[in-house]
């Protein structure tokens, strides 16, 4: 059946976000519909607010959700009432070159699920009845959302919903960019330029991984002390550096690993240039369209270093889901501390703006 469901839309680049009443339409063929218990505010629902993630409004936001299936559509094996799940904002095909070769978040398909189903249609409309896009295939900023099977993990119904959830972007994200992008090995130098709820992640997945010293780099002191908690040997205050990246190499003679994650060309400069020889810097920031960087050409060759992007923690959803919650069941992964504060729906609003303050690890969206 049809669910109302309170959900958080972007109407307009140049407007707040706003808390409305949406209709989210029961699912067709290899759809599922979850009630959410929580979900997560990443930067990219502010950029995606804002337009510098161009997702065309009216869209309903959010792609970090958990929740437990209410409906299945027809044809669907893999998913029961009342399963956990954990949306993904990759839709991966599981049929095309690049899932087939183990690289689902480039699937070839992805492109059709960005604001609607990957059918181009979308499950949600607004009290007027006109259609709302969806960030992601997602749009998990909602009290209901109709997703289809290639956009959910099935997990294990005893981790807390509030934790899962954070897995669908900011831990996945982060760890992965450690784990499968970078692929860290132990006694490795490392520096996290931007500790927020991505860069956080990156910096327990280095702990995790075995590296040697992990430098957190960030503008804001409070972000500093909440990285030595997760795992940070050194911090640069970036605010007080001229270079932050003479500062990291000063502490560290040059990273093996760099992140960037923050979304911005001249800190992507930063950690390129924080690199030792034979160091690879990894972009996890997402930038405005526009941003442009610049390395110095010759140090490519020359000291043998690499720059590589990272979507997703280049995900595979299915399998490193429950592997990062696993090591998080294990003691490996902190999940809980990532969780800073938690708002209802209805302070969405307040939540979007301590996320542009800084004040959260993560802040969190929970339905009743
Ligand atoms: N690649 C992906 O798949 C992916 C997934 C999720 C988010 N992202 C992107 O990652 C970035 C971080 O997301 P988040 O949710 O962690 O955001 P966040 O707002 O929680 O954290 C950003 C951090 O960067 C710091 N910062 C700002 N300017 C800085 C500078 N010049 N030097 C050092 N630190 C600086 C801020 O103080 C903050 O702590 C965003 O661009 C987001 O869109 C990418
Ligand atoms: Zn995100
Ligand atoms: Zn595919």
């Amino acid at each position: 059946m049809t669910r109302e469901a309170k959900a958080v839309v972007c109407r307009d680049w140049n407007q707040p976000i706003q808390v409305e009443t949406i209709q989210v339409s029961p699912p067709k063929r290899n759809e599922i519909m979850i009630k959410l218990a929580a979900c997560g505010v990443c930067h990219s629902d502010l950029s995606a607010a804002t337009g510098k993630i161009q997702f065309p409004p009216p869209l309903v936001l959010g792609h970090e959700g958990a929740g437990k299936v209410v409906a299945v559509g027809e044809g669907v094996t893999a998913f029961k009432e009342g399963d956990a799940v954990i949306s993904s904002f990759i839709s991966m095909c599981g049929k095309c070159r690049q899932c087939v070769r183990g690289r689902p978040v480039l699937c070839e398909n992805a492109a059709k699920a960005l604001i609607t189903l990957p059918d181009g249609t979308v499950r949600t409309h607004d009290s007027q009845g006109n259609a709302l896009n969806v960030f992601g295939a997602c749009g998990v900023m909602a009290e209901y959302a109709t997703l289809h099977v290639d956009n959910a993990v099935k997990i294990d119904q005893n981790v807390p919903l509030q934790n899962a959830a954070l897995v669908g972007c900011a831990v996945m994200t982060g760890v992965g960019a450690v784990f499968n992008t970078a692929r860290v090995e132990p006694g490795s130098r490392t520096a996290i330029f931007g500790v927020g709820g991505v860069g956080l992640n990156a910096i327990q997945g280095c702990h995790t991984a075995g590296a040697e010293m992990i430098v957190a780099v960030d503008t804001n002191p409070e972000k500093l002390e909440m990285a030595r908690q997760f795992g940070a040997t050194h911090t640069v205050n970036a605010s007080e550096e001229a270079d932050a990246a003479k500062a990291v190499k000063k502490l560290t003679g040059g990273v093996d690993y760099a992140f960037e994650c923050v979304g911005s060309g001249a800190v992507v400069a930063q950690a390129y240039k924080s690199l030792a020889r034979g160091g690879t810097a990894v972009v996890v920031g997402v930038a405005d369209p526009a941003d442009k960087t610049s390395i110095g050409t010759f140090s490519l060759p020359a000291d043998e270093r690499t720059i590589k992007g990272s979507w997703l923690g280049s995900a595979r959803p299915q399998y490193d889901f429950p592997r990062i919650l696993a090591l998080y069941q294990a003691g490996k992964l902190k999940l809980d501390e990532l969780v800073t504060r938690t708002y209802s729906i209805d302070d969405a609003p307040q939540a979007f703006l301590d996320m542009e303050k800084g004040i959260n690890a993560r802040g969190v969206i929970m339905f009743d």
